[in-house]
């Protein structure tokens, strides 16, 4: 499973390609926002500066919602780097731009999707990847993760290249679980990622190791 973060901090990106596991990068409106990364000239200059940290798919969100906008906007950010991703929105008008895109060999994200019809419209449209977003589902009460099941299961049955990109996801657990189900990639916030690192026994039995280590050193000295 590939491991993207989501964020536009330029800061926490690189903390995660330091980890050395880091597969791409999803960024959406809210988030470009939450950096303060406003006006096109900036937010475009500021996708090329997340392409140059990450070797992998960086998805760029347009902002446009008619259908010729959305074309206009998507090939303007698809020409900044070849690792752009075009995310378009599971609208009518966005399908329709997937389907350009996919027709020219344009990398797509389709986002917002909260069920397996629109997810199977995606796919049929010739995505790259689906968004599905399983955190907010969970917050109406709804299985996100059974979202995510339900879409492997129809993917599978036809043989479609759309990969599922996990989205919204908010702790460890659901990483495991898209793994065990077999999504393609999880995008996930920095803190979910390295929460996996984390086992008490890990420490437990580090410290005993170099305790053990440290001993034996002692002794061999005294010996002497
Ligand atoms: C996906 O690409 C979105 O950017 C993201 O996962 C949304 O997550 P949120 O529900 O935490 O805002």
């Amino acid at each position: 499973m590939k491991f993207f973060i989501d964020t536009a901090s330029l800061a926490q990106i690189k903390e995660a390609q330091d980890l050395g596991i880091l597969d791409g990068v999803t960024t959406n409106p809210s988030l470009m926002a939450k950096e303060g990364i406003t006006g096109t000239d900036r937010v475009m200059k500021h996708y090329v500066d997340i392409c140059n940290i990450v070797d992998g798919d960086v998805s760029a969100e347009v902002i446009a919602t008619e259908y010729d906008a959305m074309v206009r906007e998507g090939e303007d950010l698809a020409a900044l780097h070849p690792n752009i991703t075009v995310k378009l929105p599971m609208t009518r008008n966005g399908v329709k731009a997937i389907k350009y895109f996919a027709d020219k060999g344009i990398k797509t994200n389709c986002t917002l999707v909260f069920s397996a019809g629109q997810a199977l419209l995606a796919a049929k449209a010739g995505a790259t990847y689906v968004s599905p977003f399983i955190g907010r589902l969970d917050d109406v009460s709804t299985d996100g993760v059974q979202l995510i099941e339900q879409i492997r299961t129809i993917y599978d049955n036809y043989g479609y290249n759309t990969q599922i990109l996990a989205a919204s996801v908010r702790h460890p657990m659901h990483i495991i679980q898209c793994a065990e189900i077999g999504a393609d990639v999880a995008t996930c916030p920095l803190s979910a990622i390295v929460a996996l690192f984390d086992h008490p026994l890990t420490a437990i039995g580090l410290e005993k190791f170099l305790a053990d280590h440290k001993k034996a050193a002692q002794q061999q000295v005294a010996s002497k």
